[in-house]
């Protein structure tokens, strides 16, 4: 059995007990300042304050009068000073390095450099004077993981003693703290900067995307004389709809790209049925209508970032009742979009003088919409459209974009505003989605 020894009188006394408390009461402090410096660098405050509060960490714990923190630039070879104390005014903000200081550091690690006996590598030679008129003492070069990150400057201790084995480990292990520090916000930087870079590549793709969609859309127009502008006018009523019916903007644009593109396969039909100045006869009918069929050929190879728009030009010509065209599919069974494109499209013939008809009045149109909504028509996509024009009538919106489309006079025939209410509340919606706005 071991017995307790009793401190005696003499003992605290004894010389060496001295330093052994002593030795301890300076482990105790650096492991607390180092608990704070590991605290620190994880609490990922802002990366300056971080950086500014580890230098006082590693000067107040060890005494030091002063010091710096530099973090390291690999394209510009140099070491830019983050934080600095003690150092004076004239103390460079940057401080240059060639490839031998860079490899030098590298083989050295994190540990302490004596600056009086460094004279032999050219940063040295280069800053003696600065570093000799701000007695800095040890240069420390912050290496995490095999990559130079930055470097530690430190001044004399206020002791006057010179620093020891100990003092130098305990820099070393709040150098790695530092360092780490520098190497995440390094990272951090690194992924921030491609992140940027993406997001510009993806712009300038969906910009690419957006102006060739449009010049594929003036295309389709300038081929048929008596509807210029039409796929123009229907990518503009599905994107008023999408937007009523509370999609989110990649959905909304999509819909405008369905609608510029709905008829892209009117390309391979012969301009000269396209442009009859009559009704065209059932054989011409018949040819006209592969278009559907022809786009969603043409469409399908593309990849489409948004919506299904090979669908939409496919199925533009479908009716919920089963009677549309190429498919005769039923409600539920045409995708969502080709209904939206399918109303401005329908909405847009109706609108716009033909050869050999005028456009309908305003207010006809929109009662042909009514009676049409669960036949053709998808009621609360139609309430979507009326709720749109609306909201224009009655001053809502800045964009008057019927008004541009449809003229003036013709958005402002008598009793609109009325006629449109009233149609809202006495339809029927079929889905969630209908909310009638009560008048
Ligand atoms: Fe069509
Ligand atoms: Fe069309």
């Amino acid at each position: 059995m071991g017995q307790t020894k009793l401190l005696r009188i003499e003992d605290f006394k004894n010389p060496n007990f001295k330093e052994l408390v002593e030795n301890k009461n300076k482990l105790v402090h650096t492991f607390g300042a180092l608990a704070e410096l590991g605290h620190e660098v994880a609490s990922r405050s802002n990366f300056q304050e971080t950086i500014r509060t580890s230098l006082h960490l590693v000067l107040g714990s060890l005494g030091i009068m002063r010091g710096g923190v530099a973090r390291y630039s690999r394209f510009e070879h140099e070491l830019n000073m983050l934080a600095v104390r003690g150092l004076g005014d004239f103390f460079p903000l940057s401080l240059e390095l060639c490839y031998e200081d860079e490899r030098q550091f590298l083989t050295n690690g994190l540990h302490p450099i004596e600056i009086s006996q460094a004279s032999v590598l050219p940063f040295f030679q280069v800053y003696d004077r600065t570093f000799e008129n701000t007695k800095l003492e040890l240069f420390v070069p912050l290496v995490i993981s095999d990559e130079a990150v930055g470097a530690l400057f430190l001044g004399e201790k206020a002791s006057g003693e010179p620093y020891t084995n100990y003092d130098r480990e305990v820099i070393c292990a709040m150098g790695r703290h530092i360092g780490s520090a520098i190497a995440q916000r390094n990272l951090l930087s690194e992924i921030e900067r491609r992140s940027d870079e993406n997001r510009k590549l993806y712009d300038d793709l969906k910009m690419t995307y957006a102006d060739t969609v449009k010049a594929f859309a003036a295309a389709i127009d300038c081929k048929d004389k008596y509807t210029e502008g039409h796929s123009v006018r229907v990518g503009k009523y599905s994107e008023i709809i999408g937007n009523e019916l509370g999609w989110d903007a990649d959905k909304i644009e999509g819909a405008a790209v369905a609608g510029y593109l709905h008829d892209v396969g009117k390309l391979t039909v012969e301009r000269k049925i396209i442009n009859a100045p009559y009704r065209i006869n059932a054989k011409e009918s018949a040819e006209l209508n592969k278009h559907p069929a022809v786009g969603f050929e043409i469409l399908s190879p593309i990849h489409h970032p948004y919506t299904d728009v090979p669908l939409a030009a496919k199925y533009h010509h479908e009716r919920l009742d089963g009677h549309g065209y190429p498919d005769g599919l039923y409600d539920r069974q045409i995708p969502y979009i080709a209904k939206v494109v399918n109303l401005a499209d329908s909405f847009d013939a109706m609108t716009t003088d033909r050869p050999y008809r005028r456009r309908r009045p305003a207010a006809d149109v929109f009662d042909d919409l009514q009676r049409n909504a669960g036949k053709q028509f998808a009621p609360e996509i139609v309430a979507a459209f009326f709720r749109g024009i609306l909201k224009e009538l009655n001053g809502e919106v800045k964009d008057k974009k019927f008004r541009k489309l449809l003229g003036r006079e013709y958005m402002e025939a008598d009793g609109l505003a009325v006629s449109l209410r009233t149609s809202l509340n006495s339809m029927t919606p079929t889905s969630s989605l209908t909310r009638i706005k009560a008048a």
